[in-house]
């Protein structure tokens, strides 16, 4: 029988849904009934740490541990129930402009027998796997990112696991809010697109919403807060996207300097908003910033079942050699999109169709 190997790698920031993911696609490989009816034997091999695996498969200051290794059913049995990614991820980019070490992919693939590659990221994984097929790898890829702003399908995975630690945390956070007539600022991750904090603030009963698709006023924001009190509300929930801006002014960033796929790390308009909002309202105004909870925690059933289906379809791409392709979730299907059209363009909110630009906040209309 003829054998083939399957190299899996998780790539970019982490999130709930990657387990569950690379579970299915072992499960799937391996399965014996499929084996037979499809006359190939697949061994599937986990490389660590996303793109760094397959630069530098040995681990440094250990030549004799790999970053590469077999993958077995009874390893990944269980894990579909745990977030994050048991094969470890880098924001590692072979084609960095600094320092280009993709020829050295294509060398390790070669070395270690790699005939097929599965590549489960974003917009920066999928990018590196759109360049690797251009130059002749038989690869494919599984959307995730807890920012959904690949293009080319209605879910990646991470979303909804994040968008349920955000309604969790507010949920939290209203006790206290009306406990002492404060506001509150929650600022969300999602870098330029507003998905998380959209969502998360349709889920959670948000007051007001900003998001990087359309600009906010302070003063516009105002006038809503005042508005609240006049009505007798105790307490206000604000979630503002971490890629928000105020209206003629510019994105809020942590720290300088730029990571290997050029991203500055954004971070802080929650704070400068409370600050804003205590100025102009004299209500006191607290901030505070999910961060990285939003990537944390077990998969929720979604997650767990969308990586499933995922994970399944990667291998069905591979089994057709249907190669350059991007496992992919419209209209309520599984399907398959180019890595072309996944990665050439953001998936952003659509103001028109989505946002209320008056009352900052989600659509009121929808069958309108
Ligand atoms: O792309 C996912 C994401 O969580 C963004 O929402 C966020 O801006 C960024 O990654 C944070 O990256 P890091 O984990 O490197 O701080």
């Amino acid at each position: 029988m003829d054998k083939k190997r399957i190299g899996v790698l998780t790539g970019g920031g982490d999130c709930a849904g990657l387990n569950p993911a690379i579970k299915w696609v072992v499960k799937t490989a391996l399965d014996d009934r499929l084996r037979k009816s499809r006359k190939v034997e697949h061994e599937v091999i986990g490389i660590r740490d996303g793109w760094k695996g397959l630069v530098e498969p040995e681990v440094e200051g250990e030549p004799s541990a790999s970053r590469l290794f077999t993958l077995t059913e009874e390893m990944v049995r269980t894990w579909d129930r745990y977030g994050g990614t048991n094969l470890g991820t880098s924001r590692t980019n072979p084609y960095d402009p600094k320092k280009d070490r993709s020829q050295t992919v294509l060398e390790n693939l070669k070395r270690f027998k790699i005939d097929y590659l599965i590549a489960i990221g974003g917009e920066d994984t999928l990018g590196v796997a759109n360049k690797l097929y251009r130059e002749g790898v038989k690869i494919v890829g599984i959307p995730k990112t807890i920012d959904k702003d690949l293009s080319g399908t209605d879910y990646t995975l991470g979303f909804e696991t994040a968008l349920n630690v955000i309604t969790e945390e507010i949920d939290r956070l209203r006790t206290t809010a009306g406990s002492h007539r404060r506001i509150f600022v929650v600022e969300t991750m999602g870098r330029h697109a507003g998905w998380l904090a959209l969502e998360g603030g349709e889920s959670s009963g948000a007051y007001i919403i900003l998001i990087p698709e359309y600009d906010f006023d302070l003063n516009r924001v105002n006038e809503l807060l005042m508005e609240g009190r006049r009505k007798g509300t105790r307490y206000e929930i604000i979630v503002v996207a971490e890629g928000a801006k105020p209206l003629g002014g510019s994105e809020i960033f942590k720290e300088n300097g730029v990571d290997s796929f050029g991203h500055k790390a954004l971070g802080g308009v929650g704070e400068f908003l409370a600050n804003q909002i205590t100025a102009l309202t004299k209500i006191e105004t607290r901030s505070i910033v999910l961060s990285h909870l939003q990537r944390g925690g077990a998969p929720c059933a979604y997650d767990r079942r969308m990586g499933r289906y995922f994970g399944i379809a990667a291998i069905d791409l591979i089994v057709k050699e249907d190669f350059g392709k991007m496992v992919s979730y419209r209209n309520g299907t599984i399907t398959a999109v180019p890595l072309e059209e996944a990665v050439g363009k953001l998936n952003l909110v659509d103001v028109k169709t989505q946002y209320d630009t008056e009352r900052y906040n989600g659509r009121r209309c929808i069958l309108c």
